[in-house]
């Protein structure tokens, strides 16, 4: 097992680490029992990670003689939402949850996402665990204390700032995801050889035969690896002030198309194409050389995500979307760019017109 310490400004959050092996449920429960007691605790999973692993843990830690229930909710980002918040919060009253309990995220993000969200209101704050089972959960969402819910009006809307006491990453867990879920996090692997270290690029280009195998021993370094340039940036600007939003990186366009295929695109698929159009508007912009925007077009390509707009999606809509973000976001949408592989900068403006045609020129 190796950790990996994050390091946080302690007026805003406690320091704590990542702890990533392989198969050690039972070791984390040992863990958790000797570095968390608490009267209660609760696991907090969805309907199919209960099935695969829920029950199992819970008898983990009921062996080691805690006093654990656990709590799912119907699996998919349909349920990240303020009334699942409120049926979770309601259970856990009735079995008597106070502040001395400890709540255990297990699951992909929205497991995740919204197991943090109700930890840092329940009660004005419980604390809490993550245990990803995704690979988006364990190089991303499970890291920088980011919770949030959905609500009608968009995704994220309602959340806060809350980190976990210790994230716990087994690589086992990856071996029942779908090729879907398992292409979602390669995604944003990607994303992190492009805004952080292009020897981490290199290697990702190197190992695309092992990546598509989930060979263990080269996922586990690329895990970890993905896990460090995350911690790296969050110990740098915890609350998104300003450098946080490199790792927005591929997502601002990647939003809006998911959106306009009324989320028939995955996410990472959407994230890999907007890491392309950047890409391409980066050249655009006389940054980034035509060579190295190949070499990224390639990368996204050899690993199986896709790298032209499918037919049939808007790019009106699309282009629609990213202004309604603008808005948001005030008078400029900020759009993440790469001077070179491994280094990005936050660019203010990105012309409407070079954006269509980039888009354009992404479809045909
Ligand atoms: N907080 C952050 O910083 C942050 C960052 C990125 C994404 N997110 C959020 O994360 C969510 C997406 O996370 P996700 O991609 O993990 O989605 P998810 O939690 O919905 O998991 C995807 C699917 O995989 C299933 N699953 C989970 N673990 C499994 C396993 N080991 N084997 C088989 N199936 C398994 C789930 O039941 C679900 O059906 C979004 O809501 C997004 O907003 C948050
Ligand atoms: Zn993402």
């Amino acid at each position: 097992m190796n950790r990996i310490k994050i390091h946080l400004d302690k007026r805003l959050s406690e320091s704590h680490e990542i702890c990533i092996g392989y198969d050690f449920q039972d070791r984390i429960g040992l863990l958790i029992a000797k570095d968390f007691p608490a009267n209660r605790y609760v696991i907090v999973t969805d309907s199919n990670v209960s099935r695969l692993y829920g029950k199992a843990f819970l008898e983990i830690l009921r062996e080691l003689g805690l006093t654990v229930d656990l709590l799912e909710f119907f699996a998919g980002e349909g349920s990240k939402t303020m009334e699942t918040t409120l049926e979770l919060t309601s259970r856990l009253l009735k079995l008597g949850l106070d502040r001395h309990s400890l709540l255990i995220a297990l699951g992909g993000g929205v497991v995740g996402d919204m197991t943090g969200f109700v930890a840092s209101i329940y009660m004005r704050s419980v604390p809490f665990i993550q245990i990803p089972t995704t690979l988006m959960a364990q190089v991303d969402s499970s890291i920088g204390g980011k919770t949030a819910v959905n609500l009608p009006q968009g995704k994220n809307l309602l959340g806060t700032f809350y980190q976990p006491k210790r994230i716990f990453t087994d690589l086992k867990f990856l071996e029942t995801l779908s090729d879907e879920e398992y292409l979602n996090g390669l995604a944003e692997i990607v994303k992190y050889g492009l805004i952080d270290e292009p020897g981490f690029f290199e290697q990702l280009e190197r190992e695309v035969p092992a990546l598509r195998a989930r060979n263990r021993e080269i996922l586990e370094t690329v895990i970890e690896r993905s896990c460090r340039i995350k911690k790296g940036v969050v110990e740098i600007d915890e609350q998104e002030s300003g450098f946080r939003r490199i790792l927005n990186f591929g997502h601002t366009l990647g939003h809006a198309l998911e959106a306009a295929s009324n989320f028939t695109l995955a996410h990472g698929k959407a994230v890999a194409l907007g890491m392309i159009a950047a890409s391409r508007i980066s050249v655009y912009a006389g940054f980034l050389s035509p060579e190295e925007r190949d070499r990224i077009e390639a990368l996204i390509g050899e690993l199986g995500l896709p790298v032209r707009i499918p037919e049939g999606l808007s790019l009106p809509d699309a282009l629609e979307r990213l202004a309604m973000d603008k808005k948001k976001e005030g008078s400029e949408l900020p759009f993440i760019l790469l001077k070179k592989i491994g280094i990005p900068f936050i660019s203010k403006e990105v012309e409407t017109s070079l954006l269509e045609k980039i888009l354009g020129e992404m479809t045909s």
